[in-house]
């Protein structure tokens, strides 16, 4: 029997998830506020098919079917007979909670919630519904089609059988999943890269070592794809900083206390990749 997702929000995060989920046979509705966005999303997706055709990855027929049972819509509506709801919209609290009210009301008791966030507590977007046992976080990562990973995180309330159908959903898309067992800030993933994040920044700031060296060290040292100075830039130096400065703020743990080079740095706009310099100049 068909399964049904609905992926609420058509953005970058969105528009993968749905990808992945079509292609792997669910029948997906896929919801944004505009038209507009909801081209931007479906246009993504159908490039993004087409490259993988082009590269021999995907069958242009698998691609066809898979493009073929995507829907997209303005209606929410739409997500109300959807077996698994996958919401990825912007990281605002209120908007999160206005979209799960609405799900809570509208959505069939069996089904579950998951949120795409990479930040807020899970407990807190589930505090606004009546089913706090079945709203779960399922973090995946950018670009979605590509990356392995998806981290699954418990709310304070979340049962074991709704953490079941989230990882089952999260594997059939071929991800592989951790499991966040506290809903902690930063869960695993953002708790590690802001540890590393602040001591290479902490050293730099120091003297202790060139940026090039201190990403060298991960790169030749540990086998990472990047160093920690170099992701900085990519991410944005000022996500970072947010991410890490949330981290400090809920723990209260001095290993996330920004270090000031970081604010300098956004103060004075380098913050990566997006303004041509960072840690480097690009
Ligand atoms: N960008 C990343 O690398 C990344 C990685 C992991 C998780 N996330 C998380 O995923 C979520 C989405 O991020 P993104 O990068 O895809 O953002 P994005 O800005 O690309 O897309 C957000 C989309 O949500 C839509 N939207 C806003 N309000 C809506 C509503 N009420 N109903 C339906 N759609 C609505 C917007 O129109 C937009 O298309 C955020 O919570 C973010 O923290 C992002």
């Amino acid at each position: 029997m068909a399964r049904k997702l609905a992926v609420i929000g058509a953005g970058l995060m969105g528009s993968g998830i749905a990808q992945v989920a079509a292609q792997a046979g669910w029948d997906v509705v896929l919801r944004d506020v505009t038209d507009e966005a909801l081209r931007r999303g479906t246009d993504g997706i159908r490039t993004s098919y087409d490259k993988f055709v082009a590269k021999g990855k995907l069958a242009a027929e698998d691609a066809e079917a898979a493009f073929g049972r995507l829907t997209a819509t303005t209606d929410l509506d739409a997500a109300a007979d959807a077996d698994v709801v996958v919401e990825a919209v912007f990281e605002k609290l209120e908007i999160k909670h206005e979209i799960f009210r609405a799900l809570d009301k509208l959505v069939k008791d069996g089904a579950i919630l998951a949120s795409n966030t990479s930040a807020i507590p899970i407990t807190k977007i589930a505090a606004v519904t009546e089913r706090p046992e079945r709203v779960v976080g399922a973090h995946f990562f950018s670009p979605v089609p590509m990356m392995q990973l998806c981290e699954l995180v418990r709310g304070y309330k979340t049962s074991d059988e709704t953490l079941a159908t989230a990882r089952e959903f999260a594997e059939s898309t071929g991800k592989t999943c951790i499991v966040v067992n506290r809903d902690v800030a930063g869960f695993v993933t953002t708790r590690l890269i802001s540890a590393l994040v602040v001591e290479a920044a902490k050293l730099y700031e120091s003297g202790v070592a060139t940026a090039e060296d201190i990403d060298l060290a991960c790169k030749l040292g540990f086998g990472h794809a990047m160093g920690p100075l170099a992701t900085a830039d990519l991410t944005g130096v000022d996500i970072l900083l947010h991410a890490t400065g949330n981290i400090y703020t809920e723990s209260q743990d001095e290993k996330f206390a920004p270090p000031e080079l970081m604010r300098r740095m956004v103060d004075a706009g380098d913050i990566g990749r997006k303004s041509g310099q960072g840690f480097y100049k690009h």
